[in-house]
């Protein structure tokens, strides 16, 4: 096929897992579907083929296992993947999580986890006076080691003797590739980067982190970085959110000041993230941050906003970065013209229904655009 005969190239697919999980997780993932299939009308020079792939609790309650041996091969396939949310009382977390997300994230390098703090117009913050300005950090999480590498025993388990060991690791190779990220997007977003550790009292683990950010801060002598320990930024984070740009931290700390920074801005609602694979090996991986929801699932109540920006953080990574801007201008108008808010945000509007309104300013905003 040529143009010559006047035949339209059709583009690729781009080929995408959906792993809905547990829970809300394939209330939300729909919601992310039902956007990919809008991005795609709005701009049919971006296709998509999605398949969806029912790894979760009932899937373990028949295998045995959260995938199947081949999982990762299978995953393999795929330009991108998106998570919903895992987690059902019938499983146990620490293997649900383990066997699927740890071993995705993992197995496919993807040692950056990136997680905007970004307050959006029309969202509530529990801080007073607050606002947009004040709070727009993005934390870059290590995703491949540190407290959550898995290493570790259980001595004399179910005795009064009983000892646990949950060894962290953390490589000179793995703290440097994450801290040049994190100083990369510093620099391009020219923003203040924060190194968050706990050196003096992690007298090995910490040490090595803050020996390797002073020297990362050698290389990049244009960036304005800092050190915190981990208590001292939780505290700063709610006293002087402002001061926080891009936010390096190790696998835990990142997990926790993330939930924090969720709180800040809006609610586990709208915090959303990409694990990613930087070297482009194996697909990334994108999700919301909340899990799986099970006090809400089923009732039409999971506020969708994370998914959807979920949805925008992949697009950007595939090369669309102007996707990510027009679905969170989308959602922004969405959420300052308040009529769509799920319970969540004190509102009635069932899921669906706000996916349908940021589809709809999306579509009105393409129309407006000059270039649409
Ligand atoms: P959670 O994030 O599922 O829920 C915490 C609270 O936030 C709940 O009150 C929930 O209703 C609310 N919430 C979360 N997402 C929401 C949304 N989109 N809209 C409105 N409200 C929302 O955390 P929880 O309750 O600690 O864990 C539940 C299950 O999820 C557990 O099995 C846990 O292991 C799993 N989990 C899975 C994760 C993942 O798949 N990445 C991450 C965190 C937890
Ligand atoms: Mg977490």
């Amino acid at each position: 096929m040529t143009e010559e005969f006047g035949e339209k190239l059709t583009p690729l697919p781009y080929r995408i897992a959906l792993l809905p999980g547990d829970g809300i997780g394939p209330e939300v993932t729909d919601e992310a579907a039902r956007l990919l299939g809008a991005v795609s009308r709005l701009d049919p020079a971006i296709t998509f083929e999605v398949e969806r792939l029912a790894w979760n609790a009932d899937y373990f309650l028949e295998h045995g296992t959260m995938m199947p041996p081949d999982g990762l091969q299978i995953l393999g396939e795929f330009d991108a993947i998106f998570l919903g949310a895992v987690g059902d009382k019938r499983v146990p977390d620490h293997i649900a999580l383990r066997q699927l997300i740890f071993a995705i994230r993992q197995g496919f390098d993807q040692y950056v986890n990136l997680r905007p703090v970004k307050l959006l117009r029309g969202a509530p913050t529990p801080l007073v006076d607050r606002t947009e300005s004040d709070i727009d950090m993005v934390f870059v999480r290590e995703n491949s080691e540190g407290e959550y590498s898995g290493v570790g025993s259980l001595e004399y388990a179910g005795t009064p003797d009983e000892v646990a060991l949950q060894t962290s690791v953390f490589s000179r190779k793995g703290i440097e590739r994450v801290m040049r990220f994190a100083f990369d997007m510093a620099r391009a977003r020219h923003q203040p980067l924060q190194s968050i550790s706990k050196g003096n009292a992690l007298n090995y683990s910490g040490v090595l982190w803050d020996r390797i950010f002073a020297e990362t801060c050698e290389l990049y002598p244009d960036v304005e970085a800092e050190n915190l320990l981990v208590d001292a930024a939780a505290y700063h984070m709610v006293r002087t959110p402002e001061r926080f740009g891009v936010v390096v931290a190790s696998n835990l700390f990142g997990d926790i000041l993330t939930d924090l920074g969720a709180a800040l801005a809006g609610g586990l609602g709208f915090a959303a993230s990409a694990n990613l694979c930087p070297g482009k090996e194996f697909p990334s991986m994108f999700e919301p941050v909340h899990g799986s929801a099970p006090d809400i699932a089923g009732r039409h109540a999971a506020n969708p906003i994370a998914s959807l920006w979920a949805v925008g953080m992949m697009l950007s990574d595939l090369g669309y970065a102007h996707w990510e801007r027009w679905i969170l201008d989308a959602v922004e108008s969405v959420l300052l013209e308040g009529s769509w808010r799920t319970p969540d945000l004190g509102g009635h509007a069932r899921t669906r229904d706000v996916t349908d309104a940021v589809i709809q300013a999306l579509e009105t905003s393409q129309r407006l655009a000059p270039s649409a």
